[in-house]
């Protein structure tokens, strides 16, 4: 398979003034796809791993030929975390579902969640994420560094921030508290939502069937 850029599935100033149209536009347009094409043209010579999905190559990075694991992280990361973080941005979404309920019980109150997680991106040093994941079925802050997915850490995100500069500079320039600030006017949490009910899905074992009687 060719991998492909998905649509942001909003308007370019959607997230404005919070995350603005230019900043969007370069990073969806020239950075997203810079990681798209890098990705195509490191499995052009692995023809045995082109039909898996992007997800499937970094969930799995270590089972690949060790000539294009950095390659996957990278740029297959890139794609895979791009693509999870247009689709959890989003305006004036209501703070609230199960995934809310949890985190609350998890952090003691949705701000406190906040404090945290916002230490854990203005933590990181250099480029990276800060996430929040579902780790063998529990809520957890972490950060991974450059375009590592936490997939391939066998956790499963629900939300994310990119702290790269490239998300940030040309409106908050070094400032990335005042980013990651302002992020939190933009978390689609009905799609955090989503994430956090199937990955407790997946995570709940299914009971064994009945032995059959004899
Ligand atoms: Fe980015």
């Amino acid at each position: 398979m060719t991998h492909t850029l998905p649509q942001l599935g909003y308007e370019y100033n959607a997230l404005e003034p919070f995350i603005d149209e230019q900043t969007m536009r370069v990073h969806h347009t020239k950075h997203h796809q810079a990681y798209v094409d890098k990705l195509n043209a490191a499995l052009q010579n692995f023809p045995d791993i082109q039909g898996k999905t992007a997800e499937e190559l970094v969930t799995n990075l270590k089972s690949l030929p060790k000539e294009v694991q950095e390659a996957v992280e990278n740029h297959g990361g890139g794609h895979v975390n791009h693509s999870f973080f247009w689709q959890i941005l989003k305006k004036d979404v209501q703070q609230a579902g199960a995934v809310v309920d949890a985190i609350t019980k998890k952090f003691k109150s949705v701000d406190k969640f906040k404090e945290q997680f916002t230490a854990k991106a203005l933590n990181r040093f250099g480029s990276g994420w800060a996430w929040l994941v579902l780790s063998k079925g529990k809520l957890k802050i972490v950060s991974t560094a450059n375009q590592e997915s936490p997939l391939t850490k066998g956790q499963t995100p629900l939300l994310g921030i990119d702290v790269w500069e490239h998300a940030y500079y040309k409106k908050y320039e070094w400032r990335r508290a005042e980013y990651v600030a302002a992020f939190f006017s933009v978390v689609n949490w009905e799609k955090v939502n989503e994430h956090f009910e199937k990955a407790k899905a997946q995570h709940t074992p299914t009971p064994a069937p009945a032995a059959p009687k004899q």
